[in-house]
């Protein structure tokens, strides 16, 4: 087999993404565009993967680390100068296969076949696609035996180019000798004043050679980004690929034109994602899960059977058949134990909650270890702040904390505790004790009845001096 080379061309400046970051950084389904064409690119073969980077190359170099090679393009002079850079890495018995840093959504299979069809006929292939809407893109002009004569890129094209559909993906298998010999030939004579890599497909062709197109399957993968249109164009794209892989993997999306899922995300199957789920990052998902509606998880670990809905869920891991939700927030670094219960308007915060533990409504619970069997009563604040530092509450197992209990942290409830409602409690609780930190009730009858009659008569006396003065 023939030695691969893929260089990925990242170095343009991606003006027109009016950013500050670098336009292959953006995310697309949450990961940034350059990751997915490495990622995808993985198993095709390699032996080596060069990335060209220009300015805000620390920002590439954060998002790939050392899985490719680096070279660097110090001016942007155009595509055909950007793989001018990577030639001290090229071998002459090669194919290097160009692919550029902003077309995010192309598949493995597409470019297996253009390699396929470069080792087979021992010609450069290149990756084109019959689109609807050519604009911005390079036009192929055939030759008569079907094979391309030319690239003509917008600019340069006149009119009758113009119409042409077939256009060029960027993507190509360079038989690397062929290569070696046409860049030197490549002058900045053209209407953006750069070395265009396209220019070499004619230079080949004058030196004896010829490049095969090879046809993408879908047409749309050809997409690529320049600016935030069509970052967004993309992303849906790639969203659509997504939720389509779950789905035949057995989850079931109720509306998938109102469901967000990250490439790296895992769903378990049968479970169900109701409409206006968003699920992030790192997060994985159990099966016979029921997600939603409108619920966002961000790096979060669900086991089997876990229950969602209308909740924010971050960095958090949630056990098999706990429920959270409806209205609750789970923030970073909680652990929800097994068949616990997470009610409305509860907030979790850095906090562990035992199996089968309730916290069914309005509660607050921060830095805390809660233990198994808990119910914490509506209303409950674990008080960590003191307006200095935090402070750390537990709970032990088997105990009942009233509502509206207020516990002072640093604080212990003992095993087995009971804290009666309204207590606001300051100092520990031991096993099995019971706490109650509150004023006793006075009642005073018929308070009301007579304070009024006084108010009344006082009332009339002021009127009737008023009246004689
Ligand atoms: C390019 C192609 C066009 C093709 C289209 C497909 C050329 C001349 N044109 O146009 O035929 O239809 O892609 O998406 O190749 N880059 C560098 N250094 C540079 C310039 C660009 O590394 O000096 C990188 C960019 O970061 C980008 C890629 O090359 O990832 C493509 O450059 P871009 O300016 O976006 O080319 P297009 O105008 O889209
Ligand atoms: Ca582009």
């Amino acid at each position: 087999m023939t030695e691969k080379i893929a260089v990925i061309l990242a170095a343009g400046l991606g003006k027109r993404m009016n950013s500050r970051r670098h336009k292959v950084v953006h995310e697309v389904c949450g990961k940034p565009m350059i990751a997915h064409i490495v990622d995808e690119m993985k198993s095709v073969g390699f032996h080596r993967m060069i990335v060209v980077v220009g300015k805000l190359e620390e920002q590439v170099r954060a998002v790939l680390g050392d899985e490719v090679t680096y070279t660097r393009q110090t001016e942007q002079l155009g595509t055909g100068h950007a793989v001018m850079q990577a030639v001290p890495f090229l071998t002459e018995d090669s194919l290097t296969v160009v692919l550029y840093g902003d077309s995010p959504l192309i598949q493995k299979q597409d470019v297996m076949n253009l390699i396929a069809k470069a080792e087979e006929s021992r010609a450069t292939t290149v990756l084109t696609a019959e689109v609807e809407d050519p604009f911005a893109y390079g036009r192929i002009i055939r030759a008569e035996d079907g094979s391309v004569e030319r690239i003509v890129e917008e600019k340069d094209a006149d009119d009758v180019i113009r119409q042409i559909r077939e256009v060029n993906s960027g993507i190509y298998a360079f038989q690397t000798k062929e290569l070696l010999k046409v860049l030197p030939k490549m002058t900045a004579d053209n209407a953006q004043g750069e070395y265009l890599l396209t220019d070499t497909v004619a230079h080949i062709r004058s030196d004896g050679g010829r490049v095969i197109p090879v046809v993408m399957k879908d047409a749309g993968d050809i997409a690529n980004v320049n600016d935030r249109i069509q970052l967004a164009h993309v992303e849906k794209r790639m969203q659509s690929r997504i939720l389509l892989k779950h789905m035949q993997n057995g989850v079931t999306i109720m509306d998938p034109d109102h469901t967000y899922v990250h490439a790296e995300v895992i769903i378990g199957q049968d479970t169900v994602l109701y409409p206006g789920t968003i699920l992030e990052g790192n997060t994985t998902i159990g099966m016979d899960c029921v997600i939603g509606p409108n619920s966002r998880l961000v790096n979060a670990t669900l086991a089997d059977r876990v229950i969602v809905q209308s909740s924010v869920i971050l960095d958090s891991q949630i056990e098999e058949e706990a429920s959270v939700g409806p209205f609750a927030y789970i923030r970073p670094e909680s652990q929800i134990g097994a068949r616990a219960k997470i009610g409305d308007f509860v907030e979790i915060k850095k906090s562990a909650i035992g199996e089968d533990t309730k916290v069914s409504h309005l509660a607050y619970v921060g830095d805390s270890e809660v233990g198994a069997r808990v119910n914490i009563g509506c209303g409950v604040v674990t008080v960590n702040y003191d307006g200095f530092v935090k402070h750390k509450t537990i709970i032990g197992d088997d105990s009942f904390i009233g509502s509206n209990v207020n516990l002072v942290a640093p604080i212990q409830i003992g095993d087995g505790g009971y804290v009666a409602t309204g207590s606001t409690v300051t100092d520990n609780v031991p096993d099995d004790a019971f706490a109650i930190a509150r004023e006793r009730q006075t009642t005073k009858p018929d308070y009301v009845k007579s304070l009024k009659e006084r108010l009344r008569m006082n009332s009339q006396n002021g009127s009737k001096s008023n009246g004689q003065e």
